[in-house]
Parts: structure tokens; sequence; C-alpha cells
């Protein structure tokens, strides 16, 4: 019997860590082609180290503090990075801008879910700016990551409503709900060899594409 090498993952956060846990989850039922490597943190204080040490779980803390530069930074996360053999990079909450350092060092290798429907709502406060605007929909989005903020190819979207009474928080976490379905199945993909990037389209092979559409307020029938 040969067994599954697996794709070496190693994901970043400086929050509480709930898409971390569900990547964990699936990794612990068997159901990820994945080896969470390490979890890193910029901070100290982030819930996602205690969830990966709970999992037993190598973790490493780089407190962005300390460095003088950005760049002095990210040659030290990569270094770890590097040192822990990380073939994926998973950002799950990671609040830092990524430089080209880091981006020479995993070309195409690093993912990003961010809680709106890009191009739509990129950057900060997204649920709080969807509900200001007035959007009847919005989500998350699973993308490569680039030298932009949020631009990055799309591999995954899942759609939410927005509901008359949403305040940001209850947004958020119909929003984090989908974010745990798409984030592990999107690197399940990637484990399995099936994303391809042709310019700014991903595809995913023999990927079932959904047929139905939303309506939000729902029709009166
Ligand atoms: C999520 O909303 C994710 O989309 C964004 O940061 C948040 C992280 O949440 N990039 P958690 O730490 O995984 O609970």
């Amino acid at each position: 019997m040969t067994l599954k090498k697996k794709l070496r993952i190693a994901i970043l956060a400086s929050g509480g860590g709930t898409n971390l846990q569900s990547i964990i989850d699936l990794s612990q039922k068997g159901l990820l082609d994945a080896h969470i490597c390490l979890v890193l943190s910029n901070n100290p204080e982030a819930g996602a180290l205690q969830r990966a040490q709970r999992a037993g779980i190598n973790t490493a803390c780089i407190d962005h503090r300390v460095f003088a530069s950005r760049e002095e930074f990210d040659q030290t996360v990569v270094t770890t990075l590097k040192d822990a053999g990380a073939e994926l990079i998973v950002l799950a909450g990671f609040m830092r801008i990524i430089s080209e350092i880091f981006l020479d060092a995993f070309p195409q290798r690093i993912i990003n879910i961010h809680p709106a429907l890009l191009p739509s709502f990129p950057g900060l406060h997204v649920q709080r700016k969807a509900i200001e605007y007035g959007a009847k929909f919005t989500g998350c989005t699973v993308h490569f990551v680039d030298s932009g903020v949020d631009t990055g190819p799309i591999i995954a979207q899942a759609v939410v409503p927005i509901c008359p009474d949403d305040s940001e928080e209850t947004l958020a976490a119909r929003i984090l709900q989908q974010e745990h379905q798409i984030y592990p199945q999107a690197i399940q993909w990637i484990a399995e060899g099936r994303v391809r990037i042709e310019g700014r389209r991903v595809y995913i092979d023999k990927s079932r594409c959904a047929t139905s559409a939303l309506i939000n307020p729902a029709l009166n029938k």
C-alpha cells in the first residue's frame, strides 16, 4: 500500500481562529488531504494559537511590533514557513498586508478568505459596509493573494442574504458559517491538484457549477 503524500499547509491567523478550527476539524476527521505543519500568528494573544496548541499543532508567534519594517517581519515569517516545509500558505484572519518578499517566496501558493463578495467591499469592516450600502446579498470569497488588497484570482464564493434587522455581528456570524464550508473545501481542491489559474480565472477540475439563482427579498409566491 502506498501512502498518499499530504500537502503541507501553514495557517496564519491574528484573531479568534474559527476558520482555523474548521480546517482542523476536517483534518481530524481524516477528510483533508493536507497536513497543518504550522499555525503562525503575529499576535501573542490570538485565540488561533490556543486552538492549534489544543490540537497538538506546531505554532509560531512572530510579533510584528518588534520589527523595524514590514519587509523584515515578512522575511522572518518566510524563513519560519520554509523551515516548516510549508507548500501552501492559508491566511485565516491574518491582519497584515503581505509584501513582495512574502509573495515571491510562495508564488500562487498563498490563499485568503475575505468576508464579502469580491470585488465588492474589499478591505476592513466589510460586513458593516455591506449593510450600510443597502446590499441585499453579501458573502465570502476564497482567493489567491496577489500584490493588491483582496484583488487576487477568485477560487470560490458563498452568498448570504442581508436581512433588514441584521447587525454587523449577526451578519458576520452568517457569513462565517459559509467561510467554514468553502475554505476547507478550497484547500482540499488544491491538495487534490484540481485548481488551475488562467489569468484572473480559476478553474476547478471536475467541479459542479451551482445553477440556481437567489433573490432577496423572496418573490411573492
Ligand atoms: C473572517 O471573517 C475572515 O473572513 C477574515 O477574518 C475573519 C477571521 O475570523 N479574513 P476567524 O479568526 O477565523 O474566526
